[in-house]
């Protein structure tokens, strides 16, 4: 134990690494020495929220003196009948990461399994770790995830599979027939967590996985959140689509009031104003596409960009290239001696981007 511990600190908790969010822009900023840098770090969407939702939240506002509905029922019915299901096959946490903590919380003992493609989503080890839970990692192949292998990787010590798509942070996304042939080959005692947080900037063409899989197998959980497409980061509201009874003990671990009351009425005025925010979405979507072209005729070659940022391998070179970037203003998402993640973010955010790698990097020179 070090000597700074104080109490007697979980072993679990003691050899975690606290979650690293992306640098803010002002960090970054203070960093180096300059100003109106632009943050691409964190997956966040680059527009504000629909007007209906900042005045629902406002009128929220006054109500903070009471607690909210713990179970967001309210939430639960509307996002049970945009997609066609019952409020009791939906779960809602404090963003889709507060429901990965109760999806660990329920079903993970010391020295359980749970299997992942790696690299994928940062809050998967620690959530995992957490519970004293073992992580078995499943290499990617060309950045994308390989079924077959993950299957072989599930024992009769695994609880869960975790399987983010697109994938966090090279973006590539699995088809729900390929979902279906890998549940074919696990038991259904495992709880596989099909990971969507990006699941709006996805080709439908992959297929819906609430629609193509929960109805067969009882043991998927797909998550979604309005952080991402929706714009909600800050309110955190996530939510999963799972079989009644995975709800009910979903519930039992969900902290106190952690949808709260401003999330709720920002999250019910988001879903009442799907058509004003799809064009936003849309938006990306169209951002995405030049940026890919623009990165190709630089010469990048990307892995396929399913969500809204492109990762791009870089290797040995991604620390400097990511200080540099930094240092023209540009906070991307560094993943050391593999790539970068970057955001798409407004039209001139994503030129100041482009301009900016053009600047401090060529495929040819970083091999
Ligand atoms: C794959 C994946 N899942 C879940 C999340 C969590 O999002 P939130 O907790 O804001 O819903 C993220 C956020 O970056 C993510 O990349």
């Amino acid at each position: 134990m070090s000597e700074a511990s104080v109490g007697r600190v979980r072993e679990s908790v003691q050899a975690l690494a606290a979650y690293r969010p992306g640098k803010s822009a002002k960090q970054a900023e203070a960093e180096h020495g300059i100003a109106d840098a632009i943050k691409l770090a964190s997956n966040e969407n680059p527009y504000e929220p629909v007007p209906s939702v900042v005045a629902a939240v406002q009128a929220a506002a006054s109500g903070v003196n009471r607690y909210a509905d713990h179970r967001a029922l309210a939430l639960r019915e509307q996002l049970g009948s945009w997609l066609g299901l019952s409020a009791d096959q939906i779960a809602v946490g404090c963003g889709s990461v507060g429901l990965l903590q109760q999806l660990c919380l329920t079903y993970i003992d010391p020295g359980d399994e749970v299997v992942y493609p790696w690299p994928s989503f940062e809050a998967y080890p620690i959530n995992v770790k957490m519970m004293g839970g073992v992580p078995v990692l499943v290499d990617l192949v060309d950045h994308a995830f390989d079924l077959d292998a993950v299957a072989a990787a599930v024992t009769d010590n695994t609880k869960i599979v975790m399987l983010a798509t697109p994938n966090n942070p090279t973006g590539t996304a699995l088809s729900t027939s390929e979902i279906r042939s890998f549940l074919d080959q696990i038991s259904g005692d495992v709880i596989v967590l099909i990971d969507e947080a990006y699941r709006e900037f996805t080709d439908p063409a992959l297929g819906d996985p609430v629609v193509d899989l929960v109805p067969d197998y009882r043991n998927v959980i797909v998550s979604r959140t309005l952080s991402k497409a929706y714009g909600l980061a800050g309110l955190r509201v996530g939510y999963a689509v799972a079989d009644p009874d995975v709800v009910l003990e979903l519930d039992k671990v969900l902290l106190a009031f952690a949808v709260n009351g401003l999330a709720q009425a920002g999250a019910l005025a988001a879903l009442g104003a799907l058509d004003e925010i799809q064009p936003k979405i849309d938006l990306i979507l169209a951002e995405r596409e030049r940026v890919i072209a623009a990165l190709g005729a630089q010469g990048w070659s990307l892995p396929d960009a399913q969500a809204n940022f492109v990762y791009i391998p870089i290797g040995s070179a991604t620390e400097d290239i990511a200080v540099a970037l930094e240092q023209r203003g540009v906070v991307i998402r560094p993943f050391p001696g593999a790539g970068i993640r970057v955001t798409i973010g407004t039209i001139e955010e994503n030129d100041r981007f482009l301009n900016a790698l053009d600047e401090v990097a060529s495929p040819a020179a970083t091999g």
